[in-house]
């Protein structure tokens, strides 16, 4: 017996269909595992093809990865040069700062080998006086003395540059975070948004505060260090800068390459984050349904994905670093010969030979130095592409300055669409009377929510307009809108904070009075009350637990303090036992007098207790009036009704 066929057993016959993914494909193609029999040539082969398999679908990710069906999409390279530029642009006079000091140092360090030179010949020539010599040693330790003086001031500003931009960099990921459409953030994996707030903000910070510095410092320093190779003798620098062409091609080769396989890293960690945070919200289901197989399964295969995005990356590097060391290694060979075949006819002198040859040896460091940073920097450009992404979801709403004039709210042929061509609401039309209680009933997937959410101005309908006092809902300043109108649902959220913080998120001006007031309202002061710091009492995940009905009544409270003529309950009383909620609901009519109340209920009562009720069925508004009249009209209502109450 398959799975498959045990699942269909202890569960509805094919349900698992609907979720299963089709077959078992493997989760990685074959070819891309590596021959276990042939020969070497067979084998090379083969690695061959697993390599240029790699890179195509890195490819295919790096492509797929700039337009997303769903989730978050990743910005191109240049959007990495303006953003940079923005960050470095008002901090012009560090930047230069840096630069200088970093070259002085630079500078600095190339005299040693000149010196030095100079006393080989000194010495050679012979007859030369023990001051002269000591002279030059005492310049030596001078010299060195000054360039450790100058390094370190160079790294100290590096550093504090670097804290400067990290802290620069974090705030806009913030701001950008906190900017996007609610709509996209549902949209996305929780894993991607994860892994690009915490591995990409680090891999960026990283890059922006140790290899750019770096590179930038190594590429002064090389730059210089040939200039001074050549100013020592052109005839000896020509084996390293003949190595030079060789060094650019590899390196460029390797940066056409590398950001599709560092994005493509990148977006298989994002994966692995996703089953992974998935598995562990969803525990108690994969216990209780016996997946742990399935998932562990499906952990392994976004592990195994991800190891071959690191392979392709691993390889591009290795290719790279064996160019790079026979591009400084053989310099010195050739140079060592070129010399000795100079001195033998004159071009050169033994201390020329000796400046060159520590010359080569010191611009080895540097030049490492500057391609292990051009990597960094790569995993540090894609990372950065993935988070500046985040920036590119379009906004959902451009907020103008209108304020509405009065609080009638209207929808008018309201469509909407989760999945592009699938409405969910077809031409839904809602006039609110002032004040009134509406109660929105209808069998589960009708639309009931999704119309709630869109009457409280959180998603933009794909046609038609919610209008309150005339305005657009989506068109007005996001504080205005919460004071216009707000929606309730089974779904709230407690942050770490004080009770207070977390009452007065729409009114950050109210008094202790108001607040306290406000939790009176939902029955909910007698147990603040009581808590050990009373308001002041820090709760959320890590502090005070709250019980979910209690979170539940601090969502009320902030309500209560928003203060909107409107409300939008989606069930928002129902996770309080049915005892309490009706208590709830009694305080709570204080709340509701006065405003208008859309209720969106299972619970039949509230729908009775309402003045007027919609029934949605499949997104259309069937039947629209008092309890009385539905009954009378003895449509669908009343069938619902004589089912609740016999
Ligand atoms: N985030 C979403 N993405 C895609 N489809 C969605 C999403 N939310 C809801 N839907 C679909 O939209 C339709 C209407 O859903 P909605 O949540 O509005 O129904 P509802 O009447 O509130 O149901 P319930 O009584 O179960 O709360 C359903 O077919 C549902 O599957
Ligand atoms: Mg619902």
């Amino acid at each position: 017996m398959t799975e498959r066929e045990a699942l269909d057993r202890v569960y509805l016959p094919g349900s698992a269909e609907t979720w299963q993914p089709p077959a078992d494909e493997p989760a990685i193609p074959d070819a891309l595992r590596p021959p276990t029999t042939g020969t070497r040539r067979e084998r090379l082969q083969a690695w061959r093809g697993r390599h240029l398999l790699r890179e195509q679908r890195a490819k295919d990710t790096f492509t797929n990865s700039r337009n997303p069906e769903r989730g978050l999409p990743v910005a191109s390279s240049s959007a990495v040069g303006n953003f940079l530029k923005s960050l470095l642009g008002n901090r012009k006079p560090i930047v230069v700062g840096l630069l200088v000091l970093h070259a002085l140092a630079a500078v600095a360090g190339l005299a040693v080998p000149r010196i030095l030179g100079t006393l080989v010949d000194s010495a050679s020539a012979g007859g030369t006086a023990v001051d002269t010599l000591n002279a030059l040693a005492l310049a030596v330790a001078a010299v060195v003395v000054l360039q450790a003086l100058l390094t370190f001031a160079a790294r100290w500003i590096s550093a504090v540059f670097g804290q400067d931009l990290l802290a620069a960099a974090r705030e806009y990921v913030v701001r950008t975070v906190l900017r996007l459409p609610l709509s996209k953030v549902e949209g996305a994996s929780t894993g991607d948004l994860v892994t690009r707030v915490t591995r990409d903000v680090g891999t960026m910070s990283e890059s922006v505060r140790w290899a750019l510095p770096q590179a930038v410092v190594a590429l002064v320093t090389t730059v210089l260090t040939l200039g001074a190779m050549v100013l020592n003798s052109p005839l000896l620098s020509l084996p390293l800068l003949l190595s030079v062409p060789a060094l650019a091609i590899a390196v460029t080769r390797y940066l056409k390459r590398a950001p599709a396989g560092y994005i493509t890293e990148g977006s298989t960690y994002s994966d692995i984050n996703t089953t992974l945070t998935e598995t562990v919200e969803g525990a108690r289901t994969v216990e209780a349904l016996g997946l742990q197989g399935r998932r562990t399964r499906l952990g392994d295969a976004d592990i195994e994905v991800s190891a071959q995005a690191e392979r392709y990356t691993m390889s591009l590097r290795n290719l790279l670093f064996s160019v790079i060391d026979f591009a400084y290694n053989s310099p010195l060979v050739w140079t060592l010969l070129l010399g000795g075949v100079g001195y033998a006819n004159g071009w050169v002198s033994l201390g020329q030979i000796t400046t060159a040859v520590l010359y080569i040896q010191a611009v080895v460091a540097p030049l490492d130095q500057l391609v292990a940073n051009v990597d960094r920097l790569q995993v540090g450009v894609a990372s950065t592409t993935r988070l500046l992404g985040i920036a590119e979801v379009p906004q959902d709403r451009e907020p103008g300055e209108d304020t509405p004039d009065g609080v009638k709210l209207t929808g008018v042929d309201l469509r909407f669409a989760y999945r592009e061509g699938h409405d969910v609401l077809h031409g839904v039309d809602v006039d609110l009377i002032p004040g009134e209680r509406l109660a929105i009933v209808g069998p589960s997937g009708s639309g009931k929510s999704t119309l709630g959410r869109l009457l409280a101005g959180i998603n933009r309908p794909r046609t038609g307009a919610v209008t309150v006092g005339g305005v657009n809902l989506v068109d007005l300043q996001l504080d205005v809108l919460r004071t216009e109108v707000a929606l309730v649902t089974q779904e709230h959220h407690v942050f770490v904070g004080t009770i207070r913080d977390n009452i007065v998120l729409a009114r950050e001006d109210s008094p202790d009075a108001a607040v306290i007031e406000a939790l009176q309202a939902v029955d909910a002061w007698g147990w603040v009350k009581r808590l050990p710091d009373g308001l002041g009492t820090v709760v959320g995940s890590g502090k005070v637990k709250l019980t979910p009905a209690q979170a539940q009544q601090i969502a009320l409270a902030r309500l209560v303090v928003a203060d909107p003529h409107t409300l939008v309950l989606d069930e928002a009383t129902s996770l309080i036992d049915p005892r309490t909620a009706r208590h709830l609901e009694g305080s709570m009519s204080v709340l509701l007098e006065g405003r208008a109340v859309v209720a969106i209920a299972h619970r039949l009562h509230t729908a009775h207790d309402a003045d007027r009720i919609a029934v949605v069925i499949d997104g259309r508004i069937a039947e629209l009036g008092s309890h009385d009249e539905l009954v009378d009209a003895g449509g669908a209502y009343a069938e619902l009704w004589q089912a609740w109450t016999s």
